[in-house]
């Protein structure tokens, strides 16, 4: 193994607005291993890694590559230092081929050689057991064929330290074990790779050390070898910690919404929820599972009344143990309150949707009482109470 580290971060300190998203943070990455790195959200890790991609520079602190103090001020000057981020939201072009994608931005001499350019991502492809069509359209891909696209695209601009961010919270279980797989052939051919993560069992299943982040504060790196769930999560938070959740049985369970047959098409006219039924009771929790894209965005926003489902899809409203139940289909969210239903949505995205980011909170939640006040003028203080 080389003796020299692939990454050395030097009490790394990055603000935003004040308020640090790392603290002093040092961080040793060798070669030729899979480093976790692991936190809480927030911890920092994505803002710890962007310094390394060259997209933040850091406050102050020092960055070592392979030995060598260095100054990365973009992303072309990390990608001339061998690293390659893949960011947790892909950035492709839809309409050109995967080959197309991992070509662009590079200067070539005279005309491209599109053959000779399949030929080597195919041969990437192959030598870490990718698969991949050089040739298909990104719009026809499913997200773990453009997860390869941008993997492949940083191996052929010569990455050999690679940082993937989140990259299993868009994945299935087995496509997961496959990238994994990729993962470690890629450091058996001595390559350096960060993976961030929060979730302990992949921590443990695919790197060979993990560095926590706590906070923004550097909290220490241990062999995976040595780690366990128990002991990860008591790093990542700080003090002991009960893995084993109490869950008691629900007390006197009664339907608060049915939710019968639910189907639902997008723009384009793809079916987008197909036949969905389930009971949510009161005094319950319902988790919903899947991976991202599956429809849950569509489900629930199919009951709050904000996406369309279609007219033959039932959703009732229990109103108490003894009420005649309401139905909700075809109602909009603003009548849907009107009938006293106590429906409150959380959207996923919740700057983008949810809340008005520039807007104190005050006048974020005036946003919905606006049509109470009297003269266009609105009160503020019954939100202020709150
Ligand atoms: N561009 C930004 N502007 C302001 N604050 C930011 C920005 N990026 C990250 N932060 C803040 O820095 C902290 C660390 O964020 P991040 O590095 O994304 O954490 P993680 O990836 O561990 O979830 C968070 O409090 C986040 O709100
Ligand atoms: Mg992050």
């Amino acid at each position: 193994m080389n003796p020299v580290n692939a990454i050395e971060l030097i009490d790394i300190t990055k603000t935003f607005g004040g308020i640090p998203a790392n603290n002093k943070v040092c961080l040793q990455v060798r070669w030729g291993e899979i480093l976790a790195l692991l936190g809480e959200n927030g911890s920092g890790k994505t803002t710890l890694m962007n310094i390394l991609a060259g997209i933040y520079f850091p406050d102050s602190g020092k960055v070592l590559v392979n030995g060598s103090e260095v100054t990365i001020l973009s992303p072309k000057d990390a990608y001339d230092l061998g690293i390659g981020m893949i960011h947790q939201h892909f950035k492709l072009v839809d309409n050109m081929t995967a080959a197309e994608n991992i070509i662009l931005g590079l200067k070539g001499k005279g005309r491209l050689d599109m053959k000779a350019i399949s030929a080597k991502v195919r041969e990437i492809g192959e030598k870490y057991g990718f698969s991949i069509n050089p040739d298909k359209k990104i719009y026809d891909m499913s997200v773990s064929e453009k997860q390869t696209v941008e993997i492949i695209k940083v191996l052929y601009r010569g990455a050999r330290i690679l940082i993937l961010d989140e990259p299993t919270a868009v994945l299935t279980t087995q496509e997961t074990d496959r990238l994994f797989q990729v993962l470690k052939n890629m450091r058996d051919d001595g390559k350096s790779i960060i993976i961030i993560t929060h979730k302990l069992q992949e921590v443990l299943a695919v790197s060979d050390r993990v560095a926590v982040l706590r906070k923004g504060e550097y909290v220490g790196t241990v062999d995976t070898r040595d780690a366990t769930a128990q002991s990860l999560t008591e790093m990542m938070v700080g003090r002991a910690v009960s893995l084993n959740i109490e869950r008691p049985e629900p007390v006197n369970p009664v339907p608060r919404l049915v939710v019968k047959s639910i189907t639902s098409y997008n723009d384009e006219g793809y079916k987008i929820l197909d036949n969905v039924s389930f009971t949510a009771y009161g005094g319950e929790i319902l988790g919903i599972a899947g991976i991202s894209g599956c429809g849950q965005k569509e489900l629930l926003e199919g009951i709050a009344g904000i996406y369309p489902v279609t007219p033959d899809s039932s959703i009732e409203y229990y109103p108490d143990d003894s009420g005649k139940p309401t139905e909700l289909v075809g109602k909009r969210p603003m009548q849907i309150r009107k009938l006293g239903v106590a429906l409150s949505f959380v959207p996923e995205d919740r700057l983008g949707m949810g809340l008005v980011g520039s807007m104190d909170i005050t006048d974020n939640m005036m946003l919905r009482s606006y049509l109470k006040g009297k003269l266009g003028f609105t009160d503020r203080k019954p939100p202020r109470k709150l």
